[in-house]
């Protein structure tokens, strides 16, 4: 006996051990730890290996890991000079998706798919995500390539190949929590897709580029760029009151609010909320911040009964701002994170993999006639 559940909404279709999500609550943890207690005290490097293992990493586990990875920072050869055959104009969403389903032929065995090799794959592709965006995004402004420098962490090495310098502790530390913070999140869409995809057995580059697809829709990790264009239509403070009013009434969302899963605060925005607060007041986007809040205090007002509050792409617009993002890079970095999860997810289905294979109900009609072409 099966119910037809528009959009799956509260259907179970995998297990995990990754993450927890008490969506009433606002609860998300991480193999059981506080997502708040990891952004304070993790790093990205450590909650990927958190996620992947299912346990905290030893100190020399851990180095293990970041030479593994931080040895793979650089692109396969020709892989750059096909980034620079692009278009310019280019999404990078598009760019980063077309470019980790071109990194399987850079790969012998791109089919592999016992657990340790997706696990190789996932580190193999992780490691290059970095790269493949700011290459691209430097390209694109028409300057010269940055080579990865495998001294640094995955933070700072992305930061320091997109602007060719160094950054400081703060905004690697600042950037670092919002890889954390983007890391996994249940069996949201685009880890969804990465996990029917790799049901099939097919292999990990087609199930994470299925999954980069997935993420950039506006509904889901493209609405950190939907916030950035609100707050940059929004023209003042004062301003922002009748913004939100009149899309409301208009019956219009209002992007980096409301959620599937969580009918109450999403632990993730509070985290960000911190942040972006912080680094709005050290470079001096301040009323960009205040912009935000104030967007967050009618919202509170107007539509809270409904369970509606500001995601996890909400403050993170305000972040990657400050921390000198162009807008179009905000939902690769989502992705780049993402990444982090969606193998995770990759390696899980694999240790004990069922092929997806739902139903549709059927609501057309039944022994209909064939009309010949000149009685339609
Ligand atoms: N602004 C204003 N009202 C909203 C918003 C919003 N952002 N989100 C939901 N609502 C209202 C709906 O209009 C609806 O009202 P009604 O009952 O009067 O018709 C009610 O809240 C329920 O909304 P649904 O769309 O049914 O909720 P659903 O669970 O399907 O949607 C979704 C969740 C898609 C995330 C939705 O809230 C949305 O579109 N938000 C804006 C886009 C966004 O921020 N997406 C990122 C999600 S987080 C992520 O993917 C990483």
């Amino acid at each position: 006996m099966s119910t037809f559940v528009k959009g799956l909404e509260g259907v179970v279709a995998a297990q995990t051990e990754m993450s927890f999500i008490d969506g009433q609550q606002g609860i998300l943890e991480y193999v059981g730890i506080p997502i708040g207690e990891l952004s304070e005290k993790s790093t990205f490097e450590e909650t990927v290996y958190l996620l992947w293992n299912r346990r905290l990493p030893k100190k020399d586990e851990l180095a293990q890991f970041q030479r593994e990875l931080r040895s793979r920072y650089y692109l396969p050869a020709g892989m750059a000079n096909r980034l620079m055959a692009l278009p310019m104009k280019a999404e990078p969403m598009h760019v980063l998706r077309t470019m980790v389903s071109a990194l399987s032929m850079h790969d012998e065995h791109p089919d592999a798919n016992d657990v340790e090799s997706a696990r190789i794959k996932s580190l193999f592709i992780l490691a290059r995500a970095p790269a493949i965006i700011a290459h691209f995004d430097r390209y694109r402004r028409g300057l010269h390539l940055i080579e990865p420098d495998p001294s640094l962490s995955f933070a700072a090495n992305f930061l320091y190949m997109l602007n060719g310098e160094k950054p400081t502790p703060t905004m690697e530390r600042a950037f670092d929590i919002c890889m954390i913070l983007h890391a996994d999140h249940g069996l949201n869409n685009s880890t969804f897709a990465a996990r029917v995809i790799i049901s099939t057995m097919s292999d990990v580059y087609s199930a994470l580029t299925g999954a980069l697809g997935s993420l950039r829709g506006p509904l889901h990790g493209g609405a950190n760029e939907g916030v950035m264009k609100m707050l940059n239509e929004i023209p003042s403070i004062d301003a922002v009151e009748d913004y939100v009013k009149g899309k409301l009434e208009r019956k219009e969302k209002i992007m980096g609010f409301g959620h599937r899963v969580y009918k109450t605060r999403d632990p993730r925005a509070l985290a960000l909320k911190k942040l972006a607060a912080q680094l709005a007041k050290d470079t001096g986007n301040e009323e960009l911040y205040i912009k935000s809040s104030r967007i967050e205090e009618i919202m509170e007002r107007e539509v809270a009964a409904k369970g509606i509050y500001p995601n996890v792409d909400f403050y993170s617009a305000t972040t990657y701002h400050c921390i000198g993002l162009r807008l179009d890079l905000f939902t690769p970095m989502f992705a780049m994170s993402r990444l982090g999860g969606w193998s995770g997810h990759i390696i899980e289905q694999l240790h004990d993999n069922r092929l997806f294979r739902p139903k549709a109900e059927y609501i057309g009609p039944h022994n209909a006639p064939y009309i010949p072409m000149d009685q339609r």
